[in-house]
C-alpha cells in the first residue's frame, strides 16, 4: 500500500479525532461518527497554517467528527493522490483547497461521481458540480486594491504613476480574479501605466523578491507594487529596501493575517492589505449541515476588509499582538 502523509498534530487535532459521547451539535445523527477528509495544498505558507488551525478548532467542537488533513506539499500530483485516497476511504465529506484549477478538476469530479459531497475552499476547480464553494470574492478584493491604488496615485481621473503587479499562481482562480478586479479599475485611468507583463510568483515571498529585483533594474520610476498576497508584496518591499528605493514606492498586499500583513502595514512597510479570510471553519460547519440533510448554499462568499495605517494598530491590539 502507498504511504500517505496526513497531518494531525497538536492538541486540537487530537481532540478533533477523538470519538467520545454524542455531540450536542445539530450534526445529524449524533450517534454516528463522521469522517471528513481535507486535502490542503500546502502547509508551509502562513495563511495555510492559520487555515488548518481554524478548521481543527471548529472540528474539535464536534466529538463525533473526525477530520483528516492531508498535505499536498504544493504539488498537483501529490494532491491528486491524496484525494484519490480519500475517495478510497469513502470519507463522508471531501473538502479541498486545490493547488491549481485544471490539474485538480478531474479528481474532484471523480469524488462527485463516487457520491461524496465535495466542498471546495478558496481556490476553485473548473467545474461547478461540487456541493459548495467557500471563499473570498477575489474580484471584489482586486477592485478594492484598484480603488486604493487610484486614490494613492492622485484620485479618479487624475491618477498618475507606474505600477508593478506581481501575480500569485497564474493557474489559480484567485490570481486571475485579483488581476481582473484590479485591472477593471486601474485600466480606466490613462495616467496609470502597468510596467510588467504578467509574472507568476506562485504566491511566494522569494519569487516576489526576485521579480521585484529585476523590475527595479529595468525601471527608474516605480510608484506602486500590487502583490497578489502579502508575502509577495513583502518580498517586493525587501527587494526595494535592498536597492535603497523602498521609500519611493507604495506596496499593497492581500491576506491580512495579523502577525504578517497587518504587522507589516503597522510598521509602514506595506501601505495596505486586504483581508482574505481563511474558509476552514465555515467548511466544517457546511459539511456538518450536509450530514444533517440541510440545504447548503452553492457559493458562500466571505467578507473582506481594507487594512491600512488607520486601523492596523487597532486590529493588532484586538488580536493580542501589540
Ligand atoms: C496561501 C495563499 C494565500 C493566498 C491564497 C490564494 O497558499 O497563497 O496567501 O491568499 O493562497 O489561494
Amino acid at each position: 500500500m502507498k504511504r500517505r502523509t496526513f497531518i494531525q498534530t497538536g492538541a486540537a487535532a487530537f481532540a478533533a479525532s477523538l470519538i467520545v459521547k454524542p455531540s450536542s451539535s445539530r450534526a445529524a445523527d449524533t450517534n454516528k461518527q463522521y469522517v471528513f477528509g481535507f486535502s490542503q495544498v500546502t502547509t508551509v505558507e502562513p495563511w495555510r497554517v492559520e487555515f488548518n488551525k481554524q478548521m481543527l478548532k471548529e472540528a474539535a467542537k464536534h466529538p463525533n467528527l473526525k477530520l483528516i488533513i492531508s498535505d499536498g506539499q504544493d504539488q498537483t500530483a501529490k494532491q491528486v493522490s491524496d484525494v484519490e485516497s480519500f475517495i478510497q476511504q469513502a470519507v463522508d465529506v471531501l473538502l479541498i483547497s486545490p493547488k491549481e484549477s485544471a490539474g485538480l478538476t478531474g479528481v474532484v469530479l471523480k469524488a462527485i461521481d463516487a457520491k461524496i459531497p465535495v466542498i471546495v475552499l478558496d481556490r476553485n476547480v473548473n467545474t461547478d458540480k461540487y456541493t459548495s464553494f467557500i471563499g473570498g470574492d477575489n474580484v471584489v478584493i482586486g477592485r478594492a486594491a484598484g480603488d486604493y491604488t487610484v486614490k494613492l496615485l492622485g484620485g479618479s481621473g487624475a491618477a498618475k504613476g507606474n505600477v508593478v503587479e506581481l501575480w500569485g499562481g497564474m493557474g489559480t482562480a484567485p490570481a486571475q480574479d485579483r488581476h481582473k478586479g484590479f485591472d477593471e479599475v486601474v485600466s480606466k485611468e490613462s495616467g496609470i501605466k502597468s510596467l510588467l507583463k504578467p509574472i507568476d510568483c506562485d504566491w511566494k515571498q522569494q519569487k516576489g523578491y526576485d521579480a521585484m529585483t529585476t523590475a527595479l533594474k529595468s525601471f527608474d520610476k516605480i510608484d506602486l507594487v500590487y502583490g497578489h498576497n502579502d508575502p509577495i508584496a513583502y518580498g517586493a518591499y525587501l527587494a526595494a529596501k535592498d536597492a535603497g528605493r523602498e521609500k519611493e514606492i507604495k506596496f499593497l498586499g492581500i491576506d491580512g493575517l495579523p502577525d504578517l500583513g497587518v504587522t507589516w502595514v503597522a510598521r509602514g512597510e506595506l501601505t495596505a492589505t486586504f483581508v482574505y479570510p481563511t474558509p476552514g471553519a465555515e467548511g466544517i460547519r457546511q459539511g456538518l449541515k450536509i450530514m444533517a440533510g440541510e440545504k447548503v448554499e452553492h457559493n458562500i462568499t466571505l467578507p473582506t476588509q481594507t487594512i491600512d495605517k488607520s486601523n492596523a494598530e487597532q486590529i493588532l491590539k484586538e488580536a493580542g499582538i501589540s
